[in-house]
Order: C-alpha cells, then sequence, then structure tokens
C-alpha cells in the first residue's frame, strides 16, 4: 500500500517556556521560544535518526484543568468560590478560559484542588515546559490530525530507514490519515488501537483494509477484525517488543502500549497514552475521572524519567517531565 506524503499544514505550536527540563537522562535541556524540535538524536550505541516534529499545541489551557480538578474534587463553582474567597463568576469566567489571578490566588486555588503548583502556574502563566525528547532507537512518526478545534495524533513506529511499521490509533478517519501519511512506510506489520472512541480507533477499519491486515489490536468490546489483547499482555512484532496496560478511565476499556525496540539491553521506550494523560494535563474521565488520575499516578511513578510519552492529543513529552510538572502529579 503506497500512500503519498502529505502537502497539508500542520499546526505548530509557539512554545511558550523558558524553563528548562530533565530529558531523562541527567541533563538539563534548556526549552526557548521558538527553537527548533530535534527529536531523535543520537542514543549512544544505537542506530537513530534525527527528525524535526512539528510540536502541537497543548491539549488542554487553565480553563480545562480547573474544570477537571474541580470534578474530582467534587467541588462546583460556588463550592470552590466559598473554599478560596475568590468570586464565582471570575470562577466562572477562569473556566472559560478568561482569567487573571493574582500569584496569592494561583496558590490558593493549587491548594484547594490538590494541584501540583509549579506545574499549575506553569499552564497559567504559558510556558509549560515542553520537552525536547531524544535518544531513541528508532523512527517514531508523529501523524497529527486536526480534530475539532484541536489536533488527535496517531504514531508509527519504525526500524531506522525501514518501509514497514507499527501504527498506533489512526484518527478519525482513513482519509485523515492518509493526509499525513509519511512516504518512507509502505506497509504496515500491525495496528494497534488504545481505545474506541471515533477519534482514536475511527480510522482502523479502513486502514486495516488498505494494508491488507487479517486484523488489528485493540482493547475490548469485541468488534469484527480486532484481536482484543489480555491486560498486561506482551507481544513482539517484527523488531518491537510491546506491553499492554490496561488503564480503564477515558472509557471502559483502555490501553496504553509500551514499545520498545526488543534487544539484550533495555532501551528507551516510548508510551502510547491514547486519551489517558497528555503534556500538561490528563483525559477526560468520561467512563471515570478517579480512574484516570490514579492511573496516571501510576505511571508516573513507576515508569523510567526518559520514557517518552506519546499521547493522543497535544505535543510528546516524557514520564519526568510530567511527573514534576503535570497538574495533577501531585505526590508522585
Ligand atoms: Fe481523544
Amino acid at each position: 500500500m503506497k500512500w503519498p506524503v502529505s502537502s497539508a499544514p500542520v499546526r505548530s505550536k509557539i512554545l511558550r517556556t523558558s524553563l528548562s527540563v530533565d530529558d531523562g537522562m541527567g541533563e538539563r535541556l534548556a526549552v526557548e521560544p521558538g527553537a527548533p524540535k530535534p527529536f531523535l538524536q543520537d542514543g549512544g550505541n544505537s542506530p537513530t535518526l534525527s527528525l524535526v516534529i512539528p510540536t502541537a499545541p497543548l491539549e488542554d489551557e487553565m480553563g480545562d484543568v480547573l474544570e477537571k480538578a474541580m470534578k474530582l474534587r467534587g467541588l462546583s463553582e460556588s463550592a470552590l468560590a466559598r473554599k478560596t474567597g475568590i468570586d464565582i463568576n471570575r470562577i466562572k469566567d477562569a473556566i472559560l478560559y478568561r482569567y487573571d489571578f493574582s500569584s496569592e490566588e494561583i496558590t490558593t486555588l493549587s491548594d484547594a484542588l490538590g494541584l501540583n503548583e509549579p506545574g499549575f502556574r506553569a499552564l497559567i502563566e504559558g510556558r509549560y515546559p515542553v520537552p525536547c525528547p531524544c535518544g531513541l532507537p528508532f523512527q517514531l512518526h508523529v501523524l497529527a490530525m486536526p480534530y475539532g478545534v484541536g489536533v488527535v495524533n496517531a504514531y508509527i513506529v519504525a526500524e531506522c530507514g525501514a518501509d514497514t511499521g507499527i501504527l498506533i490509533d489512526s484518527g478519525c478517519c482513513c482519509e485523515a490519515l492518509q493526509q499525513v501519511w509519511p512516504a518512507c512506510i509502505r506497509h504496515l506489520d500491525a495496528h494497534l488501537v488504545t481505545h474506541w472512541d471515533s477519534d482514536h480507533g475511527g480510522g482502523c477499519e479502513g486502514t486495516r483494509a488498505r494494508f491488507g491486515l487479517a486484523h488489528c489490536f485493540g482493547p475490548g468490546p469485541e468488534r469484527p477484525g480486532v484481536r482484543v489483547l489480555a491486560e498486561s499482555e506482551t507481544m513482539d512484532i517484527g523488531a518491537f517488543r510491546i506491553e499492554v496496560i490496561s488503564t480503564p478511565g477515558p472509557a471502559a476499556e483502555h490501553y496504553c502500549y509500551l514499545i520498545r525496540r526488543r534487544s539484550a539491553q533495555p532501551s528507551k521506550a516510548v508510551l502510547f497514552t491514547g486519551d489517558l494523560f497528555f503534556c500538561g494535563s490528563i483525559g477526560g474521565g468520561f467512563f471515570d475521572d478517579r480512574s484516570v488520575l490514579e492511573h496516571a499516578r501510576r505511571l508516573w511513578t513507576t515508569l523510567p524519567s526518559d520514557t517518552i510519552v506519546a499521547p493522543g492529543h497535544g505535543p510528546l513529552t516524557t514520564i519526568g517531565t510530567e511527573r514534576e510538572f503535570n497538574p495533577f502529579s501531585t505526590g508522585c
């Protein structure tokens, strides 16, 4: 199957931060506004490829985070106003992205909502750190597609120089995916789906047909052409090892995939998070809010800092960055 290179513009984010972040390898990376975003760089002895990836805007703004945090705490606008002493109309405005909180009020809100203040503050002040992940011993293609007012991401992992790979999620439809398909990938070894929301699995059936895949892999519920993976299953496909991590919350059945290159030496991995968490926020708990938070915190706590995070929306990040800055990472 051959899909052409896209000529469609990809939204690029203007980095708004001058913070430095841990790149997971003990180095601090200065992230300057407008700086190029090198992605795959030399990772030591492993073959690597350098690419420049357009960086998507953050998925959530302060108003989204505020609303999700209030829902998690069971606080209404009026209850939060009483708890913080902040006028309810200013809280309503903030949820609608109009905010002018003072430094003291940001501290008060963070305390009242149990948020990680440095990250919440950075988000409000437009300087949330977006890291420049590097050191992967394989290619990661970011397929960012416009969706609603934002962007939804699918990804391909492939050996450097290979014309085949593994597709993770497929956007809302095959046509949208085709617009951003990399010309170098002409075959697929497998297609994994994180969950069956239409913006993540909508292109699955068409893609499977176009590439002649017997089936794709994903969580339940059972559906034609899908092999439902077991929770915590591990499987090897081509050069890659895939670990299935069950993370219900955004949907009743939702998987994250931890993918690394098979080798004798442990190598850096990419975690595909679907709607569980993003750079600077967590996903909506359309099935269970608490479960979203618990699974996100479990991954932030247990995975290595240098694990690259490839979320279903927004820019790439790392476990280390989210552990340190995500507004919901309090206690991690
Ligand atoms: Fe989504």
